[in-house]
This record gives structure tokens, sequence and C-alpha cells, in this order.
């Protein structure tokens, strides 16, 4: 089993998420000893923000592609290699704003390509990324249930929709909060109940291998 791990808190030390999904990975890598690791720190390596020569780059047929663009499309390439490759995909996530990290969304514009991650079937978008899991792990500084804030929740929904355009419609979330704004023991008692559950999950994990 391949497993892609992702982390996107820009945080470099005392990162609830990265400390979270490192466990995941850890607890899965004590289950399944062949798990291959492929790690990528979105902040320490953010990806570029595609450009107007990348796009014309991506809508060009490969063969026609200008040197130009084919340099301009290298970092995308390497990443959606790395997505093609993994059987499953594990993230740590902190909300940022309602919605994913921007170095994230970065991450997204890199990866969403046509051809490569979904094609055009007539007038309709067929994801090729199939028979793939993604386990989310999201963080959060508020508890947005106990404040009746769900409304306001553009991650959860956008994760789903963008994952599905890719066809990745096997997700789990494990939300984690409140980890910020709280007394110490209700953030104590959010992380200790995300760890049971992320061992739970990971422990009982089983990929979807048959492509
Ligand atoms: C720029 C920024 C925006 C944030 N926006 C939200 C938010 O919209 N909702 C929320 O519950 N927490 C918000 N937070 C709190 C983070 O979600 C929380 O600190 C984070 O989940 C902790 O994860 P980490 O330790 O891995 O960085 C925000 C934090 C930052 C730095």
């Amino acid at each position: 089993m391949k497993v892609l791990h992702i982390d996107s808190s820009v945080r470099q030390d005392r990162s609830v998420s990265k400390e979270l999904s490192a466990l995941f990975i850890e607890e899965l890598k004590g289950v399944n000893e062949r798990a291959e690791i492929d790690y990528l720190d979105l902040a320490e390596h953010t990806p570029e923000h595609p450009s107007a020569l990348f796009i014309k780059g991506n809508y060009t047929i490969e063969s026609e592609r200008t040197p130009e663009m084919v340099a301009e499309l290298v970092e995308s390439e390497k990443l959606v290699d790395r997505m093609l490759a993994a059987d499953a995909i594990v993230i740590g996530m902190p909300m940022y704003n309602f919605s994913v990290p921007s170095i994230f969304k970065a991450f997204i514009d890199n990866i969403v390509r046509i051809n490569r991650t979904f094609k055009m079937v007539g007038n309709s978008v067929e994801g090729l990324l199939t028979n793939k899991k993604v386990v989310v792990i999201n963080t959060r500084g508020v508890d947005f249930n106990n404040d009746n804030m769900d409304h306001m929740d553009q991650l959860r929904p956008y994760l789903k929709a963008i994952f599905g355009f890719i066809g990745i419609t096997d997700l789990t979330f494990i939300n984690v909060s409140p980890v910020q704004f709280s007394e110490a023991e209700t953030r104590e008692k959010a992380i200790s109940k995300a760890k049971e559950e992320i061992r739970h999950i990971a422990t009982n994990f089983i990929p979807n291998l048959a492509r």
C-alpha cells in the first residue's frame, strides 16, 4: 500500500494537525508493515501558483507544448504523479478562515489537471483518480457544532467537491475541535478523543487496491 501523507499547517512546530497526521501514519504502519509513505509538507515545499504560461501549457496537447510550457509544468507533473501513485492520501489540515489553508489550495491548483486527473467525455467530467481513499484530519480553533457555526464551514464541502471532481469519493473526516479558543481541559479532551478515533480508523484501514 502506498500512502501520500500531506501536511498543510504553516506551523513548523507545535502543530496539532501535524502531530495527529503523524500518529495516523504510525498506527497505519503498525498494522501494515509494507506501507510505503511518501511525505509532503506543503509549508516546506509550497507549490507555485499557476501562471498564465502554466494554464496555456495545461490546455496545449503534450506533443505541442513549447520547452517553456514543459518547464512551467514540471512541478505540477511531479505532484500529479505522486497523487496517481498513492492508494491512500492522509492529510493533516487546520481550518484557515473557514476554508483550506492557501498552501493546500495551491497544491489543488497544481493537481487538478485535464487529461491527468480528470477528462472530458462529451460535456461531462470524468475523474481519473478512482479507487483511492482520503483521510482528512481537520483541526479547528473553535468547535463549530457547539458554537452553531456549521453553516460557515467551507472546508468540508470544498474538499468533497474537489476530490469528487477528480474521482475520489471515499473521504473520511476526523474533526478535532476546539484546539485553540477554549479552556486547556476542553482542548485536551478534544485531542484525546481525536487520537482514539485516529487509532481506530488507522488500525482498521483497508485501502482500495483493486486498480
Ligand atoms: C490564518 C488562520 C485562520 C484561522 N481561521 C480559523 C477558522 O476559520 N476557524 C477555526 O475554527 N479556526 C481557525 N484558525 C485556528 C486554526 O484552525 C487552529 O489554530 C489550527 O487548527 C491548529 O492546527 P495546527 O496546530 O496544525 O496549525 C485559524 C488560524 C489561522 C492561523
